[in-house]
């Protein structure tokens, strides 16, 4: 069974190639911030809290994360292994998640960590366009991969393509502010519990793929 962490700075591509490794391990996938998203458009209460923390660029409180969290990883379909995107973030949580796991016996297997520069978070960040139906959330970069038949319109499902609100410039830093503060010592963490599988993220879609099937293989 297989229990994978996705780990990486924002713009990385760790929904995009959790989704190709779903598909390969046949996996459930979630990401935290994609179930926050969901959320906030529900337009409920507890959605209007986390909207105040995602739209800055701000961790949501981990007493959210972790219920929120909980819930997807004890549903039917993620008992026998899933792929986490954006969880843990720090080391409290990535504290909790061990906790939350070993109460069923559980335990993680890997964390694919996805290296790249902070320059290339901001090009990639700064020109994403990701599709608005939720179950759909394909990912286009108006240079790198735009969507072929219309830029505005996804080519998968015919959706309208925005620009996410935290993808404007100033949440953007405080993101990367955040992520190397908090999320960086998680490499280090995952690296001394030997858990580490880590690829360089400057390379094509499906070259970052390719080196991560390769280091399964090893
Ligand atoms: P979340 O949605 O997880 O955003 P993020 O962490 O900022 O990560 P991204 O989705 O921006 O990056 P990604 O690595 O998935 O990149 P992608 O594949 O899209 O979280 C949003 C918010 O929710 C957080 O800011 C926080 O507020 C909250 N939150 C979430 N989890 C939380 C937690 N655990 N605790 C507290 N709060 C939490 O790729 C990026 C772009 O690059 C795309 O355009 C893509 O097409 C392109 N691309 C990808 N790979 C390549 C490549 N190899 N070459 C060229 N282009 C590429
Ligand atoms: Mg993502
Ligand atoms: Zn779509």
């Amino acid at each position: 069974m297989r229990n994978i962490v996705m780990l990486g700075v924002q713009g990385s591509g760790k929904g995009t190639q959790a989704e190709m490794l779903a598909k390969e391990f046949f996996l459930p996938t979630v990401s935290t911030g994609r179930l926050f998203r969901s959320k906030i458009e529900e337009g409920t209460e507890l959605g209007h809290e986390i909207a105040r923390y995602v739209e800055q660029g701000d961790l949501v409180p981990k007493d959210i994360v972790c219920q929120v969290v909980t819930n997807w990883m004890d549903a039917p379909a993620a008992r026998d292994g899933f792929i986490l995107d954006g969880f843990p973030r720090n080391v409290d949580q990535a504290e909790a998640l061990t906790e939350m796991l070993s109460k069923n016996g559980r335990m993680l297997t890997d964390v694919v960590y996805i290296r790249l520069s902070d320059e290339e978070a901001v090009r990639r960040l700064s020109g994403r366009r990701v599709c608005t139906n939720r179950d759909c959330e394909t990912k286009f970069h108006v240079d790198l991969h735009p969507s072929k038949h219309d830029p505005d319109k996804c080519d998968r499902c015919g959706s309208e393509l925005v620009h996410r609100s935290d993808d404007k410039p100033e949440a953007i830093s405080r993101r990367l502010a955040i992520y190397n503060r908090e999320t960086t010592p998680l490499i280090e963490y995952y690296r001394e519990r030997g858990l580490l599988r880590e690829v360089d993220g400057e390379q094509s879609i499906t070259e970052v793929f390719k080196s991560i099937m390769e280091n399964f293989r090893d």
